[in-house]
């Protein structure tokens, strides 16, 4: 049976990684492609579908084909800012992939997908909700790595899911956000489904939030300045 796994910004070929940003822990690219492919193949079987949201390699169109040569499964891409490469590969190497575009929006197991390369605050979808009344769309983002954007978008996210929605129904809910970042450090450089990345994105943003209640302390020691509004509300957008 096929799966739909997800990945992003694996970055092959992106010397400067190894020292500043990312500062992943890898003497030089060679261990660092033999890691990759290894976890990759480790992870996806031939027959799975392989969704990569951007940034896949900084190399030029040979040296990504030889790389391109050795990972398993049916491979789609959502175009990201380094992906260069893409436009210089040869006839064989484009039918890799399934298809390649800057969006996608696609199903997965009942579950409403949005695929960008870029965090998309107010996605398609996102007040939608399932039979059982749970959100079931899910945007699904590359680009900010494990950045201080990355702290910005969390912020977002905890905003959003604070506010209050009154629905059709009358009843009052919390507003959707189900953002995920599909940063290939996260999953240790593997492909993983959008069940294994919604309990993985869940235990890490439990870690953001550590981390911001953290520094809220150091910059607010008197406790100003908290996620509340000046009158220690939550704030509240009502939809009519
Ligand atoms: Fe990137």
């Amino acid at each position: 049976m096929s799966r739909k796994l997800y990945i992003s910004d694996c970055h092959f070929f992106h010397r400067a990684l190894l020292k500043s940003m990312d500062h992943r822990p890898f003497a030089d690219l060679d261990q660092m492609h033999s890691y990759m492919i290894r976890q990759w193949n480790a992870a996806v079987g031939p027959r799975d579908e392989v969704y990569i949201l951007g940034d896949f390699s900084y190399g030029k169109g040979p040296e990504t084909m030889g790389i391109l040569d050795q990972l398993r499964g049916r491979l789609h891409l959502i175009m990201g800012n380094h992906d260069r490469w893409f436009r210089k590969l040869d006839q064989e190497h484009l039918s890799r992939f399934v298809w390649a575009a800057p969006y996608k929006e696609i199903r997965d197991q009942g579950r409403h997908v949005i695929l960008s390369h870029y965090p998309i605050f107010c996605y398609n979808g996102q007040y939608h909700v399932g039979k059982d009344g749970s959100a079931n769309v899910y945007m699904l983002y590359g680009h900010v790595h494990d950045t201080r954007d990355e702290r910005l978008v969390h912020h977002f996210l905890r905003q959003t899911r604070q506010m209050e929605l009154l629905g059709r129904n009358g009843q009052i809910r919390n507003l959707p956000c189900q953002m995920i970042n599909t940063f290939c450090m996260f999953s240790d450089y593997r492909p993983i489904t959008l069940s294994e990345w919604i309990e993985l994105d869940a235990r890490r943003r439990k870690q953001l939030d550590l981390e911001m209640a953290d520094m809220e302390k150091i910059l607010h020691p008197d406790g100003a300045g908290q996620d509340t509004d000046s009158a220690g509300a939550k704030p509240s957008y009502r939809r009519s």
